[in-house]
């Protein structure tokens, strides 16, 4: 079994998204392993995303991270990340098929909606980010 990192994005839980979207994650069969509501600071985004920092599109991708809440989830199947990643469709989501999370219900490059772990490196950085050890035992 393998866990990956979603997060429901700013632009996402603003229009009330959520269920919506979890309803897509429940149909691929995807189990929700833990889920919490919360809003980053500046700082905070700049530590989740510090891979982006010298891109050009960083402090706007900051700006937007913390303009509103966010919901940090744990999600656990066989190929979990690369599932979870085709749900979500590619980073454009002007250019994102529709049936995708991010062609339904995203905007454009930057305000797509949801976030994805890319690697198995990178889910276990971002998992321990947003969930410690001892809310993870058990679950
Ligand atoms: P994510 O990390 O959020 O799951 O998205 P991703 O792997 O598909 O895309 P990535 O290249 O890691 O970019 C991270 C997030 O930065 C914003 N972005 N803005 N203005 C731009 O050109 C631009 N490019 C990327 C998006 O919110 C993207 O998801
Ligand atoms: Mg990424």
């Amino acid at each position: 079994m393998e866990r990956t990192l979603a997060l429901i994005k700013p632009d996402a839980t603003a229009r009330n998204l959520h269920g919506a979207i979890l309803a897509r994650i429940q149909e691929a069969g995807l189990r929700v392993v833990a889920l919490k509501t919360l809003r980053l600071s500046p700082e905070q985004a700049r530590g989740f995303y510090h891979v982006h920092r010298e891109r050009p599109f960083f402090e706007d991708l900051v700006r937007f991270m913390t303009e509103g809440p966010i919901v940090a989830m744990v999600l656990e199947a066989d190929g979990a990340i690369a599932r979870w990643r085709d749900l979500m469709g590619p980073t454009d989501a002007a250019k994102a098929p529709k049936g995708t999370i991010r062609g339904d219900f995203g905007t454009d490059i930057e305000r797509n909606a949801c976030h994805g772990s890319d690697a198995p490196e990178t889910a276990a950085f971002e998992v321990g980010f947003f969930f410690s050890g001892l809310e993870l035992s058990g679950l």
